[in-house]
């Protein structure tokens, strides 16, 4: 019997070389996707004993333009946001359909590889990904995901405000 990988999955994360403030805005009422990242994201932080994050729909759309362009353009690639002015965290899917919940659930499995107690990561692992999901200073998320058919694949970008994975510092 042939078995073959039937799809792909590919995350993301941004880092941010130093700590600013920034002042989040006002929360809006929810759409079922939103709620899906949102409720995900903070299992993911009560189950180490962060405070939730909030939705923003000023943030979503910040994404949602962004995710667009990505699909418009570029085929459904990552974005390129090394320099931005939120934390990011992004998933790339070829050949499978992702839920909001499946996102963030393959965000949180880099949890495995991170070890609190030295902020470290297990060697030829990635952990960064899962430190945006449960930094503590972040307070806004926002979200969106978009597919390209041709390509058949999707690009899922979730922006946290203000940012997390600065160097140096523990989530929480
Ligand atoms: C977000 O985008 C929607 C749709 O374009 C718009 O109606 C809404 O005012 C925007 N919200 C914010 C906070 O920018
Ligand atoms: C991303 O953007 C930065 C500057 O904004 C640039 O230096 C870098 O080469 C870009 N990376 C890719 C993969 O395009
Ligand atoms: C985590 O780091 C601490 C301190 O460096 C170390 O003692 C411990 O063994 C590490 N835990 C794992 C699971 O690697």
């Amino acid at each position: 019997m042939l078995y073959r990988a039937l799809f792909q999955l590919a995350v993301l994360a941004t880092f941010h070389g130093t700590s600013e403030g920034d002042t989040p805005a006002v929360t809006a009422p929810l759409p079922t996707a939103a709620r899906d990242f949102l409720e995900a994201h903070n299992e993911a932080r009560a189950a180490v004993g962060v405070e939730p994050l909030r939705w923003s729909e000023q943030v979503a759309n910040v994404t949602s333009k962004l995710v667009r362009y990505q699909r418009d353009k570029m085929g459904c690639q990552f974005a390129n946001l090394t320099a931005g002015k939120y934390g990011a965290n992004q998933l790339w899917a070829h050949g499978t359909v992702v839920t909001a919940r499946m996102v963030v659930e393959e965000w949180v499995k880099q949890r495995q590889f991170y070890n609190h107690t030295d902020n470290s990561c297990v060697p030829n692992h990635k952990c960064g990904v899962y430190t945006q999901v449960v930094w503590r200073k972040s307070v806004e998320l926002g979200c969106t995901q978009a597919t390209c058919v041709k390509e058949d694949a999707s690009l899922t970008i979730c922006f946290y405000n203000p940012p997390g994975n600065y160097v140096g510092e523990s989530p929480y």
